[in-house]
């Protein structure tokens, strides 16, 4: 199956962009300190689908996740919803910046694609 290379360095703190991959939508937001610092305050027993922050991203500013949500398939809307990270308009849930789910119908977070970094400002997806 075929990776694909994404250039991140046109992407502003605080935006997320979606690119195609494999013919699914990919989030990549490029997280501001203060997101950061929101998604690591996040206790476990919040959570319905334990995940720390660490586990989900690479470099604290770059939160990599598939576009789908885990309900039902929509693709939710970036920069929405209770937790500042995706709503999901189909049937109501609600993911923080982190793409953990926090509320509403969707049982696990987003996926977190397979990528590495290919360069301080690239990434592979794939
Ligand atoms: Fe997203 Fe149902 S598909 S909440």
């Amino acid at each position: 199956m075929a990776s694909a290379e994404f250039e991140l360095g046109a992407i502003d703190p605080g935006t997320t962009v979606t690119v195609k991959w494999r013919g699914k939508p990919i989030f990549i937001r490029n997280r501001t300190e203060d997101e950061i610092a929101e998604a690591k305050a996040v206790g476990m027993g919040e959570l319905r689908d334990q995940e720390t922050d660490e586990v989900r991203v690479q470099k604290d500013n770059w939160l990599v996740v598939l576009g789908i949500c885990t309900h039902l398939g929509c693709v939710p809307i970036s920069g929405a919803g209770d937790y500042n990270g995706w709503f999901c308009p189909c049937h109501g849930s609600h993911y923080d910046v982190s793409g953990r789910i926090r509320k509403g119908p969707a049982p696990l977070n987003l996926e977190v694609p397979p990528y590495k970094f290919t360069a301080e400002d690239k990434i592979l997806i794939g």
